[in-house]
């Protein structure tokens, strides 16, 4: 009577199966109910497993419970299996009607939002990466990719830069069991030898002079999930040994802890280096190698699947078209030509940023050969004496990749670049 005058809809049921049911079956703001049902019954345990079971149903359903011989204990026990507020009898009714009309309020924004979540779901999975490629070199991949995302076996991807290694490995993650849980990405290349403990195993408050707080590490992030090593090559060889025990057992220690945690992350690993190659010149530890490329996908540079090429840069430039709001839709052929004959040695994301150079200075609906801004290197030598120092210095690193078959560190020693400083050149010019 009280919630109908305040013009509340009012539906009620006399047993926990009779609430269950009409709560299964119909879309209710709230839930006030009862801890006792059968006749001379107190300890609200009936109440408390019904409780249980409509939070199972709907986590997002605001439960509010109220008897007369509430003890803390029980309101305490209540709000533990997920009431989110509780009344004692006989009680106030404005009291009553305020806790009401606050809870149905909350869980509108809280269901609000997570409508909103599982929309944003949806979304990403329509605008999901996909791998665009009609090459028959490229058969071997996507077959491998088919066959062994939905295991938990440890893949290495190989392949130049650019040539879509995290690509891959997003899609592992994506058609894998462990879809929903988190994929959690890692660049060894980017990591000092001081912070690769402390980034990937975590550290807790004091272990070190700048550890004001404890601090997750990247393994534990990616629990139930995939974890993606990005260039794993550079991982310094005195943590070898950490890492690779950690891959055997799952069980680490943050740094200044000795409490073992036990975590399950799929770990997929990628290299622009040949770890072979590394193994033998001493600087990877075989055993750790055998750990992490139980499957191993190898990804062919572009200048050998020259299919894709004209597939990507139509791809590319409707993407950026549309970011940019041009009307560009196609290339003229000697563009086509331009892009065909190019070597790429950048890969799929030279390709993809000279398509976005392209849209930037293209007018009208065609992009032609001087959008590209592959003169230099296509035709004959560029003369230097015309190019901006950022222009010579891009077009070294460019010549060093090709000259070493896109391997980046060897590329950085024949510069006499230490590994960081190529890294971020490489990122500087989109290469
Ligand atoms: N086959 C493909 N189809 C569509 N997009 C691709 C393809 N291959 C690569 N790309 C895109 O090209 C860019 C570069 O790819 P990605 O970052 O995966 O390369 P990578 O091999 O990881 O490079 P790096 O060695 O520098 O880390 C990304 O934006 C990626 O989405
Ligand atoms: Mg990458």
């Amino acid at each position: 009577m009280l919630f109908k005058g305040e013009h509340y809809g009012v539906h009620s049921a006399t047993s926990p199966a009779a609430a269950f049911e009409t709560i299964r079956t119909q879309y209710f703001d709230l839930v006030l109910m009862d801890l006792n049902y059968a006749r001379d019954t107190t300890s609200g345990k009936e109440g408390l497993d019904l409780l249980s079971r409509i939070a199972a149903l709907d986590s997002t359903l605001p439960i509010v419970v109220m008897t007369a011989w509430a003890s803390i204990e029980l309101a305490v026990e209540a709000m533990r299996r997920g009431a989110r507020d509780f009344v004692t009898k006989p009680w106030e009714n404005e009291r009553l009607i305020a806790i009401v009309r606050n809870q149905i309020e909350l869980a509108r924004a809280l269901r609000k939002s997570q409508r909103l979540e599982a929309e944003n779901r949806l979304l990403r999975s329509h605008g999901q990466p996909t791998l665009i490629t009609e090459s028959p070199a490229m058969t071997p991949v996507i077959e491998l990719i088919e066959r062994v995302a939905p295991s938990d076996a440890n893949v290495l991807i190989t392949g130049e830069n650019g040539t879509g290694k995290s690509l891959v490995a997003q899609l592992l993650h994506i058609h894998s069991r462990r879809s929903e849980k988190p994929f959690v990405s890692v660049n060894i290349g980017g990591l000092s030898e001081g912070v690769f403990e402390s980034e990937l195993f975590g550290h807790v408050k004091g272990a070190f002079t700048d550890a004001k707080t404890d601090r997750i590490g990247r393994f534990e992030l990616a629990d139930g999930g995939t974890l993606f090593l990005d260039e794993i090559g550079n991982v310094p060889l005195s943590k070898q040994t950490r890492l690779l025990r950690v891959l055997e057992t799952g069980d680490l220690e943050r740094v200044g802890s000795s409490k073992t945690v036990h975590v399950d992350a799929r770990v997929i690993s990628a290299t622009n280096s040949n770890l072979n190659d590394e193994v033998a010149a001493g600087r990877f530890r075989q055993d750790l190698l055998f750990r992490l490329n139980t499957i191993q996908i190898h990804l062919p540079p572009l200048r050998e699947r020259p299919e894709d090429i004209p597939l990507l840069a139509a791809e590319f430039l409707e993407r950026h078209a549309e970011q940019y709001r041009k009307p560009l839709k196609t290339f003229e052929p000697a563009a086509l030509e331009a892009l065909k004959k190019y070597s790429w040695p950048g890969n799929v994301r030279e390709l993809d940023h000279a398509l976005l150079r392209a849209v930037l200075m293209a007018e009208g609906t065609m992009v032609r050969r001087e959008h590209l801004g592959l003169g230099a290197q296509t035709g004959a030598s560029p003369r230097i004496e015309e190019m901006s120092l950022e222009e010579v210095e891009a077009y070294l690193i460019r010549k060093a990749l090709a000259r070493h078959g896109g391997n980046a560190l060897k590329a950085a020693e024949a510069l006499g670049l230490s590994r960081s400083a190529f890294y971020r050149r490489l990122e500087k010019y989109g290469l």
